[in-house]
């Protein structure tokens, strides 16, 4: 458990991954630890208390979750094998009956899974756009999990936090942060009163598309839901295997410096496509003139993320004329890698509208960024 705010910057914290040295070599990283059992000795003693069967214990998962919990200011984190089995696992915690209060316009595997969820189980589901605290107030019930998402895929929208956390404590719910497009770097909503912190750590947190993981810090490490998430991730199985902690583990030690570069180009992206004559409307937090700008400074005081979407002029067939004609950004789902992707989430998702791309900006050059959506827009 942790002590909450740790003094040590991030970027310290995350280069030197918490000071790790190889207690055996002296090696600067962790070693990957592969036995998925340990011997007990002749009297039935475990050699060593800590490392009984891996699904229980994993060194390397737990140093990734010390990390991560203590970058999220929490009382203790877990790593699942990915961002869905996160999802599922705070989801399992409402009992048959209960009721869910969820962000409309969220990811969409959330949503999805959410919804069959809630049929399957006999859980009231109210969806709202949470950004608007009001619309949010009047649909508010007693409830088991407030659910938010911010800034929100790929609407980019902001949820005050704050005012989220009131209005769960008055209706008895927990808050829960789906805090994915942030990253650890950017935000730390535990801070402002949530009571769960959730992460796609396939995404920003590793940062390279090569690992899929998911991550849940929490505020307060003695709440029955915190014990009620532990225990159904070891008692269901949904844990990490070591050369995933292990890839994750590097990743997460270039984080801060890649959420910085990926901040400022996206910023210049956005900028740029804003006067852009081929573009209606850029939706990015970053951009004084986005209607969330103001509580995103507050909630994001370290910047806005690599995270944005835009809408080109005209039909989906100007938008899917412009993707085709990208070189440098690849034509991928997902976000928060190095390399830079866009998404027309509309072919997968038909609520968002025809004509809107989502960008996941990375560390390549800006200019050269810039440079290929001005080839592509014409
Ligand atoms: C905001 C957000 N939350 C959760 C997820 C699910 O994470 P995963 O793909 O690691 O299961 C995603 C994936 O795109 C996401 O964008």
């Amino acid at each position: 458990m942790n002590d909450r705010k740790n003094s040590q910057s991030l970027d310290t914290l995350f280069a030197q991954a918490g000071g790790t040295i190889d207690p055996q070599t002296g090696g600067v990283v962790p070693p990957i630890q592969s036995a998925t059992t340990f011997v007990r000795d002749e009297n039935n003693i475990p050699l060593s208390p800590d490392h009984i069967y891996a699904r229980d214990d994993n060194d390397l998962t737990r140093l990734g979750e010390d990390l991560l919990a203590q970058a999220e200011h929490g009382e203790d984190g877990i790593l699942l094998p990915s961002g869905m089995a996160a999802v599922a696992s705070v989801m399992r915690t409402v009992p048959n009956g209960g009721c869910i209060i969820m962000q409309l316009g969220i990811y969409w595997g959330a949503t999805r899974f959410v919804r069959d969820f809630c049929e399957r189980r006999d859980v009231e589901l109210i969806e709202v756009d949470c950004s608007d605290v009001d619309a949010l107030k009047a649909v508010a019930k007693p409830a088991n999990v407030l659910w938010i998402e911010t800034p929100s895929n790929p609407y980019l929208k902001i949820v005050d936090i704050e005012a989220c956390a009131e209005i769960a404590s008055d209706i008895g719910a927990s808050l829960v942060v789906d805090s994915t497009a942030a990253t650890p770097v950017l935000s730390q909503p535990l801070d402002f009163g949530a009571d769960i912190v959730m992460h796609s750590a396939t995404k920003g947190i590793n940062g390279h598309s090569d690992v899929l993981a998911g991550f849940l810090a929490c505020r307060d490490a003695g709440s029955d839901l915190w014990e009620a998430i532990k225990t159904d991730r070891n008692s269901a199985g949904a844990v990490m295997g070591s050369f995933e902690a292990w890839l994750l583990i590097r990743g997460m030690r270039t984080m801060p410096l890649r959420v910085e570069r990926m901040c400022e180009s996206a910023m210049k992206v956005a900028k740029f496509l804003e006067q852009h004559e081929k573009v209606e409307t850029v939706l990015y937090p970053g951009l004084e003139s986005d209607p969330g700008h103001a509580l995103a400074k507050k909630q994001m005081p370290g910047g806005f993320g690599g995270l944005l979407s835009f809408q080109v002029n005209g039909a989906g067939v100007e938008a899917l004329t412009a993707i085709g004609k990208l070189k440098l950004f690849k034509r991928a789902t997902s976000l928060g890698g190095v390399e830079s992707l866009v998404e027309h989430r509309h072919t997968i998702e038909n609520t968002v509208p025809e004509n809107l791309l989502r960008l996941s900006v990375g560390i390549e050059n800006a200019d050269d960024l810039i440079a290929d959506l001005g080839n592509a827009l014409g």
